[in-house]
């Protein structure tokens, strides 16, 4: 009789968890671009292969921007790229585990280059929340799922000052312009009680390689000190962000752009970049004793030196040149789960290192790399 009802309780245990439990894994992956009709298809398959393989539990997949190469003069093209990216995709979209809509896709810089593109890509992503800014609806927007919200912020819009200018036509990127939006977000989230916040934007706020002219704190290039007032508003807007981070409790800021993974707690919240599932990979920050063998958009230690002060990185002999010490990166093609639970969050890289010559191929098997938790 006791064995009966120790079964008994174990079985409505086992049932009260499945009900009530919200546990759930999600995977997170970014710039995919490559040359195979503007995707790195040997890459990104590989990868989102061994995702399904190694965790065919895994909900879905937040990826933050740039799947494709995109064109400047040709929107046709892109939106034939992102159609090719999502037949790419097809094992993660067909997964009989996987929860709608697959993927929850973000905007990258490569994805808008041309005044066409933001409608081509609602039309290619058409399973996404209509809640956005109402000018970037299907661009930036949120959901709630378990017991987590996810905010997904454009941070590559168009320039709309005049709609019927044609020779007014530009990108208008790289900052978050309706941060209005974010804080109501973040904080009804915050108010209903949900015990992870995770925010996406393919712009990183504290730039780990190669972009340290760009990002949200959007330097450019030949800055002087004091910053003159356009750029020290851009500083003080990716500061404003951080802050509501703080302000609201934040998990994770997690993005791309940066080809390459990185890691870092900056005032008690981690950005996470998970930035290359093809596109090549970049080095990270100059240290001082860096080769001169630079990528196109990469800077020798001198030059770095500059945004380093203005950034406030840790930088000079025996530092990382990075915002915070506690940077872990590796330059790895990759992607990551995030296993979430009430209590924490267990973050988990998977990724493999480049061919030897190449950054665009790799040849080592796709290992865990990194392994952390962020506990709430
Ligand atoms: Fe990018």
């Amino acid at each position: 009789m006791k064995n009966n009802i120790n079964t008994i309780t174990a079985a409505l245990l086992l049932i009260t968890n499945l009900t009530f439990s919200q546990d759930f894994k999600f995977a997170a992956m970014s710039d995919s671009r490559g040359s195979d009709n503007g995707v790195n298809t040997p890459v990104l398959s590989a990868l989102i292969n061994h995702m399904l393989e190694t965790t065919p539990d895994v909900k879905f997949v937040v990826f933050a921007g740039d799947m494709v190469d995109g064109h400047k003069y040709d929107p046709d093209r892109t939106k034939r790229e992102l159609l090719h990216w999502k037949e790419v995709m097809a094992p993660v979209y067909n997964h009989p585990n996987i929860a709608w809509p697959g993927v929850w896709p973000v905007v990258g810089n490569h994805e808008v280059q041309h005044r066409e593109d933001e409608d081509n890509f609602r039309d290619v992503f058409q399973d996404v929340f209509m809640n956005g800014p109402k000018e970037q609806k299907g661009l930036s927007y949120s959901f709630d799922y378990g017991n987590s919200h996810f905010t997904i912020i454009n941070t590559d819009a168009w320039y709309y000052g005049d709609l019927s200018d044609t020779s007014d036509d530009r990108r208008d990127w790289h900052y978050i312009k309706y941060m209005d939006w974010v804080e109501n977000d973040l904080k009804s989230a915050h108010e209903r009680g949900v015990k992870h916040i995770f925010t996406f934007s393919h712009e990183m706020p504290f730039p780990i390689g190669g972009h340290l002219r760009d990002g949200l704190p959007n330097l450019g290039k030949k800055f002087q000190t004091p910053l003159d007032s356009t750029r020290q508003w851009f500083l003080d807007r990716r500061d404003a962000f951080w802050e509501l981070m703080k302000k609201y409790n934040a998990d994770a800021h997690i993005s791309g752009h940066e080809h390459t993974y990185g890691r870092q707690e900056v005032d008690g919240v981690f950005q996470i970049v998970n930035g290359s599932a093809g596109a090549p990979l970049y080095n990270f920050n100059p240290l001082p004793d860096a080769d001169t063998s630079l990528h196109r958009y990469e800077m020798t230690y001198e030059e770095a030196v500059p945004y380093y002060e203005v950034l406030e990185y840790q930088y000079g002999p025996g530092k990382n040149s990075q915002r915070s010490e506690n940077f872990v990166g590796y330059k790895i093609f990759h992607y990551s789960i995030y296993e979430v639970t009430d209590e924490k969050v267990v973050v988990k890289t998977y990724g493999a290192y480049p061919k030897e010559g190449s950054n665009t191929e790799f040849d080592t098997e796709i290992e865990l790399i990194d392994e952390f938790v962020i506990e709430k």
